[in-house]
């Protein structure tokens, strides 16, 4: 059968729950309109070399919809516009991002589906304004991608970490401790207040509010004056004390930008010898991104990928969908990547995890 057009679809970034279903839907979906879906491989290294793409049928995107990870592959590595090469005197960074056009043409497509976060987004922004007809479609744990009130995989991310915390609850109540869960969220505390506020923490402590740890200290020891003798504290991997910096257990290099992490056993550490009790912390990690979707996760990746398809195939190149209840709306993909969309410090999850007594350090 004579096919319409032909849709890229790649997935970019750190992978997570529901970007199978966002696969899955957008290749049926093309399908149904009489489009071509080209599965590219690995981000845009899928366009750097051309052998890294396949025709996707419905048939191969069969059995995916309640899967982790993605078919496609992916890597936080491979900006074609600042691409890392290796040399005798050390890495530089080179501009592919010609390539990437060439090879889009090369495969005949009409348009690219680009499945990602913030990073992968700003490159989409990018080549649509070299001229290559992109759409996006919001995907992070993170839920930190700005004009969508959620990105898929937030959800599935949350749920892990508040089942974290009503199992840290049992061994915290039992031994009367004070347990730190540090969960991800580079710039952002979504993760961290929504898991907090629904898994019952008594501390939150997010990037969007610097903390004091004697504040910390305080809530602790306040909670033992009532006979709690245990405490739960969430921190955001991108938390900071006021006045201090972001902990980083790896340094940036090879084209990403370091990984955070340890914030969670400093502050552990601090509890412990200010207040005396007996304190231990944990590190969430990639636990959060990996594994099933909630069904929620499935809904919104089905609607997006149904959506974007559905947007390329009517035209509406260099927009991005985007959750705007109670529908699914497209936006320009530049005010998408305009800025990182933060907790506001007043927002009402903020409030009422104030109002329940809930400390955030400040
Ligand atoms: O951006 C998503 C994210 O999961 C962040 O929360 C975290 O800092 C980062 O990716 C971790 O990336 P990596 O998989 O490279 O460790």
């Amino acid at each position: 059968m004579k096919r319409r057009g032909r849709l890229g679809v790649l997935t970019g970034g750190g992978d997570c729950a529901g970007l199978n279903a966002v696969i899955r839907a957008a290749v049926r979906t093309a399908d149904s309109l009489g489009w071509e879906s080209v599965g590219i491989q690995e981000s845009f290294g899928g366009l750097l070399n051309t052998k890294r793409s396949r025709v996707l049928r419905p048939v191969d995107v069969r059995g995916i919809l309640h899967t982790g990870g993605t078919i496609l592959g992916t890597t936080n590595h491979g900006d074609p516009f600042r691409f890392p090469r290796r040399t005798p005197d050390g890495v530089v960074y080179v501009d592919r991002s010609a390539e990437v056009v060439a090879n889009f043409k090369k495969l005949r497509l009409n348009g690219l589906i680009v499945i990602g976060g913030d990073g992968t987004l700003k490159i989409g922004h990018k080549l649509s304004e070299m001229g290559v007809p992109v759409v996006g479609v919001p995907k992070t744990i993170d839920n930190d991608v700005a004009a969508t009130l959620m990105t898929f995989g937030f959800d599935s991310a949350v749920h892990v970490a508040t089942e974290a915390l009503d199992r840290l609850h049992t061994t915290a109540s039992s031994h009367r401790r004070v347990m730190v869960l540090e969960t991800m969220g580079r710039n952002v505390g979504w993760i961290a207040l929504h898991s907090g506020v629904a898994g019952g923490a008594d501390v939150i402590l997010i990037p969007e509010i610097p903390f004091d740890i004697h504040k910390v200290c305080e809530k602790i020891r306040d909670r033992a004056r009532r006979g709690r003798r245990f405490s739960i504290v969430v921190a955001a991997e991108g938390a900071v004390p006021i006045g201090g910096v972001q902990r980083f257990q790896e340094k940036a290099g090879l084209g990403f930008e370091g990984r955070l992490g340890g914030i969670g056993e400093l502050v552990s550490e601090r509890i412990s010898k200010i207040t005396g009790a007996e304190t231990r912390s944990l590190v969430l990690g990639h636990l959060q991104r990996g594994g099933r979707p909630t069904n929620w996760d499935r809904l919104l990746g089905t609607r997006f990928g149904s959506a974007a398809v559905r947007a390329a195939v009517e035209g509406h190149w260099g927009q991005m969908v985007a959750l705007r209840p109670p529908t699914i709306k497209l936006v320009p993909l530049s005010k998408a990547v305009a800025h990182l969309k933060r907790v506001p410090k007043a927002s009402d999850i903020v409030r009422a995890a104030r109002d329940l007594g809930i400390a955030f350090g400040d």
